[in-house]
C-alpha cells in the first residue's frame, strides 16, 4: 500500500472483532511511531497499552454515553492511551520557545497519525478518541502530574468498514498569497 492510498483509505473504525493482535504487529506500529517528527526531536509521546478487560471497561466509563466510539473501548482487544510529557516539546532550558507554549498536542498528534496510518497498512483499525474525561483517565492509569493524557484509540481487526465523511474542497482551505477578506 503506498502512502496516498493509506492516507485516503484509513477510516475511523468503531466496531471490532475480538481477535487478538499479535505482539509483533503491535511492535511494528510502535516502531513506526518512533520515527514521527517532533520538536527538536524531543519525542514527548508516551503510551499506555491496555489489554485487561476490567481496565478497558473502567476506561469506557470516561466516555459519554453518546460518544460513537464507546463500544470500541471494550470490543477491541487493545486500547492505547496516548500521553505527552509536559514542558518538553517547544521548550529550551525549561523556557517556552514560542508564544504557543507547550507543543505536546502537536507532537502527540503527529505520533497518533503515524500510529493510525501504520495500523491501517497492517489491516488494523483505529479511531482517535478525544472526547472523554481526561482527569479520570489519568487517575485510573496513575498518570503522573508532569504527563498529560491526550487521546485514546482502540486497536484491533475491523468488524465493519468505516464510512468516509465528506471532505472540504481545496478552495475552502487553500488560499493564495493571503487570507481572503471574507472567511
Ligand atoms: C482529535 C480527534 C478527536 C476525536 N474524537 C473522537 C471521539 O471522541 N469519538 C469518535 O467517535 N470519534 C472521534 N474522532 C474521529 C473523527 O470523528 C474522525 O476522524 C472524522 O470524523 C473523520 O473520519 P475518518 O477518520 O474516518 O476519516 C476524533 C478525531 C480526532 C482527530
Amino acid at each position: 500500500m503506498d502512502l496516498t492510498e493509506a492516507i485516503k483509505g484509513r477510516r475511523s473504525i468503531r466496531r471490532y472483532k475480538s481477535d487478538s493482535v499479535p505482539e509483533s504487529t503491535l511492535q511494528k506500529v510502535m516502531e513506526a511511531v518512533i520515527w514521527s517528527p517532533s520538536w527538536a526531536n524531543t519525542q514527548c509521546w508516551e503510551v499506555v497499552v491496555l489489554k485487561d478487560p476490567n481496565v478497558k471497561s473502567e476506561l469506557a466509563t470516561t466516555l459519554s454515553k453518546g460518544n460513537p466510539a464507546l463500544s470500541s473501548m471494550t470490543e477491541a482487544p487493545l486500547v492505547i492511551v496516548l500521553c505527552g510529557k509536559k514542558g518538553v516539546s517547544g521548550f529550551k532550558k525549561g523556557e517556552a520557545t514560542t508564544a504557543k507554549g507547550d507543543w505536546l498536542m502537536f507532537d502527540t498528534g503527529l505520533a497518533m497519525q503515524t500510529f493510525c496510518l501504520t495500523a491501517h497498512t497492517l489491516g488494523l483499525g483505529t479511531v482517535i478518541v478525544g472526547n472523554f474525561d481526561h482527569q479520570r483517565v489519568a487517575e485510573i492509569l496513575g498518570v503522573p502530574q508532569n504527563v498529560e493524557v491526550v487521546a485514546i484509540t482502540p486497536l484491533g481487526y475491523p468488524a465493519t468498514e468505516g464510512i468516509a465523511p465528506k471532505r472540504k474542497e481545496f478552495s475552502e482551505f487553500v488560499f493564495n498569497e493571503k487570507y481572503p477578506v471574507k472567511q
